[in-house]
């Protein structure tokens, strides 16, 4: 697979419930094969050279307001995954960042996370990220709260406030912008996913639910991605004429 022309590609990994509950199965039957399909995704893009990586694994709403068994198992397959991928995330040089709040999950999965983010720190393939209790105003809040200190201690002057200065206190300072967002499971919403980052991506929905999500499915978003025009903004050379 060629995924030559991305250098960020950001998944809302939706429909795991509706997958479980259309078989008369538990939602959480679909979570455990969501993890299925994470593990393919992030194979398949690390072996055809993609950059980066993020993946909506819990929004905040997610985290809050979902009950508390689902959320349970949500934090087990979680832990479960940051242990049993190590070896393949060695294999393919993935280096695992995480972006969102992470200090209100437990101790015991955040533990989990920073031994693999440690283990996998000089890895030089790609970075996959794993949005974890992440919101995307509250990631532009903390990046403002940040400037305020900043500005508040004589740190940063406020004339320097600019988009590259709020840009560097988001959660992955490095995370490059978003070339292309798939959402599966139909939905037509950004459900506050990286709401700095998404500003100029392509956005390609599709009706498969997440645990079906397969090679089929990113080659078809790749292809629809390579038709379209992007323009920043701006008009392609032939519509200057
Ligand atoms: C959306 O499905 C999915 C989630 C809320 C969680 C995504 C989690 C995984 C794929 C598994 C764990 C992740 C990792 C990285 C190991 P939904 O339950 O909202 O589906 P629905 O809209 O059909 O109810």
């Amino acid at each position: 697979m060629d995924l030559s022309d991305l250098r960020h590609l950001a998944i809302i990994m939706d429909g795991n419930g509706r997958w479980a509950k259309s078989r008369g199965w538990r939602r959480t039957r679909g979570h455990r094969a969501g993890v299925d399909s994470v593990r393919n995704c992030v194979t398949e893009c690390a072996r055809a050279g993609l950059p980066w990586l993020t993946l909506y694994a819990l929004s905040t709403e997610n985290y809050r307001a979902r009950p508390a068994t689902e959320v349970r198992t949500l934090m087990a397959l979680l832990r479960r995954f940051m242990i049993d991928e190590r070896p393949t995330l060695m294999e393919n040089r993935v280096r695992l960042e995480t972006a969102g709040r992470l200090d209100e999950l437990p101790d015991k999965v955040v533990r989990t996370i920073r031994e693999t983010e440690a283990m996998t720190a000089g890895n030089s393939g790609m970075t996959l990220c794993l949005a974890l209790n992440y919101g995307g105003r509250s990631e532009l809040a903390d990046a403002a709260k940040e400037i305020a200190r900043s500005v508040k201690s004589g740190k940063l002057d406020l004339e320097a406030v600019d988009e590259a200065a709020l840009a560097a206190r988001l959660y992955q300072p490095k995370m490059p912008d978003v070339d292309l967002l798939i959402r599966t499971a139909g939905e037509v919403r950004i459900s506050n996913f990286l709401l700095w980052q998404v500003s100029y991506a392509e956005i390609w929905v599709t009706e498969t639910c997440w645990p079906d999500f397969r090679k089929p499915q990113l080659e078809a978003a790749v292809t629809a991605f390579r038709r379209r025009s992007r323009r920043f903004g701006g008009l392609l050379p032939e519509e200057t004429k």
